[in-house]
């Protein structure tokens, strides 16, 4: 009987992608197959974030539940990979015996030959360096469940923003060659992906070697992608300002295929805080990329990530965040309390802001945000709206859910699943909430 595979993902779309290239390998090495349930699991991996805290506190309690059923399985194996791996390495064995491999997430590529280790009662295999981008090399034709992938293609990020561990858990930016993304897209388009997604730390540093090693930027990659067949729809996540350049925005205005919605971290609006996080932008600069971007794209929506409560935030600071985002009006955005994490250059930093005060900025920054969420759900009213056709309505009989670009969810009457898959135009009759639409049947469907 094939070996089963539980893993379970914590944090950003970089560890979901490779946790689906974890199962891809062993899918493929050691034909496992992937499981929901942890219990019937011979091999249990952890895949690991150390973003915040709180994210890393995670780690020990799953495994401390992962202990008891080894105690009842004495076989399983246990493995821990991601962020936390690669920043405590064989401190996670120290804390958690139990753990039978530890591998960063440069390194997943060489899961199978860790699990065929010998596996005395103490030797263990600990692997979290980072080998340039051997790992691609190494992965497995994508396997494809639905329209939409993931697609890496970059690694790491050289900002070293004084707030971050990113560069020191996932190594400095190494980018994928310019054929190897072309060629994986590809593949995901033959296999009937409609949506993809690029994903990097910091995408629009991309700088990947073509063949005659000549440098693509993420402009040229964005356009090369939207010509490949089948490809209709193009995300991208994440992106720094500071290299959110003009020859970028020039894509929004050529290229239809990249979505009018982009995620843009800007972390402040105050330009002290900027400097102290080491952004290398001020709150001006944000603003005047966005409106040369909403110059080309007056549609588009911006959604974005704040940390609340940074060493030296003062309330003068958190009133010039709460300008910028009445001046944005974003979307959405991921919003976190500052985080002290060890070794990163702002732990030094003195932070006398107590922490009652930044959970009520904190609140007042997502009370806000959310209103703006309803409003532009709502604008999408009375307007045409092209969806990829996703699934099946839960709340209503007979209908399918179609996303905007915007991503926004559409519930449309449809009496079979023959759109799936496929996009269609749709006229927004009205909300269902902050997030959802709801339309008549479609004005257009794809054949
Ligand atoms: N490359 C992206 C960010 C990747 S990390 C960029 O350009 O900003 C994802 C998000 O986690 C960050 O945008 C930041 O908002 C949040 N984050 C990172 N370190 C944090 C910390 N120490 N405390 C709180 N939030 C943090
Ligand atoms: Fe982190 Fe800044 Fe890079 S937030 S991922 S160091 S751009």
């Amino acid at each position: 009987m094939a070996k089963k595979l539980y893993i379970e993902t914590q944090g950003c779309q970089m560890n979901e992608y490779d946790s689906s290239r974890m199962a891809d390998l062993l899918g493929d090495s050691h034909g496992m197959e992937l499981t929901s349930n942890p219990e019937e699991a011979d091999v249990l991996l952890l895949n690991t974030c150390s973003i915040r805290e709180k994210a890393q506190e995670k780690v020990f309690s799953e495994l401390g539940r992962w202990r008891k059923l080894k105690e009842a399985r004495p076989d399983i194996v246990i493995g821990v990979g991601g962020c936390v791996a690669s920043q405590e390495g064989e401190g996670i064995q120290k804390r958690a015996p139990y753990v039978d491999l530890v591998f960063g997430p440069q390194t997943l590529h060489r899961l199978p030959k860790m699990l065929d280790a010998p596996k005395g009662n103490k030797i263990t295999v600990v692997d979290v360096s980072f080998p340039e981008i051997e790992k691609f090399d190494y992965l497995p034709e994508p396997r494809v469940d639905g329209f939409k992938a993931y697609v890496s293609i970059m690694e790491g990020c050289s900002k070293y923003c004084t707030f971050c561990v990113v560069p020191y858990t996932r190594g400095e930016e190494v980018s994928r060659p310019f054929d190897d993304v072309i060629a994986e897209i590809a593949v995901l388009a033959s296999k009937g992906v409609r949506e993809v997604t690029l994903l990097g730390q910091n995408v629009n540093g991309y700088r990947g070697p073509h063949h005659d090693d000549t440098i693509c930027s993420f402009a040229e990659l964005l356009r090369h992608v939207a010509e490949i067949p089948g490809i209709d729809r193009i995300r991208y996540t994440t992106s720094h300002p500071l290299e959110f350049n003009d020859d970028l925005i020039a894509v929004y205005a050529d290229t239809p295929k990249l979505v009018s919605h982009l995620h843009l971290p800007v972390q402040s609006g105050a330009n002290a805080v900027l400097a102290g996080m080491k952004r290398n932008h001020t709150a001006a600069d944000y603003l005047e990329r966005i409106r040369k971007l909403k110059s080309v794209r007056p549609d588009i929506f911006i959604s974005s990530d704040f940390i609340i409560g940074f060493p030296g935030e003062t309330d003068r600071d958190f009133e010039e965040t709460m300008d910028l985002i009445a001046e944005v009006g974003f979307d959405h955005s991921y919003s976190f309390i500052y985080s002290k994490r060890p070794g990163t250059p702002a732990a030094e930093m003195p932070d006398d802001t107590p922490d009652d005060v930044k959970k009520v900025r904190l609140q007042i920054l997502k009370d806000r945000i959310t209103q703006h969420t309803g409003r532009l759900t709502e604008s999408l009213v009375g307007t045409r709206q092209r969806v990829l056709v996703e699934k099946k309505s839960e709340r209503f009989d007979n209908h399918l859910v179609g996303v905007t670009e915007h991503n926004r969810l559409v519930h449309f009457p449809w009496p079979d699943d023959s759109l799936l898959g496929r996009f269609a135009d749709l006229d927004i009759a009205g909300t269902i909430n902050i997030n959802a639409l709801r339309a008549d049947a479609p004005v257009w469907t794809e054949n």
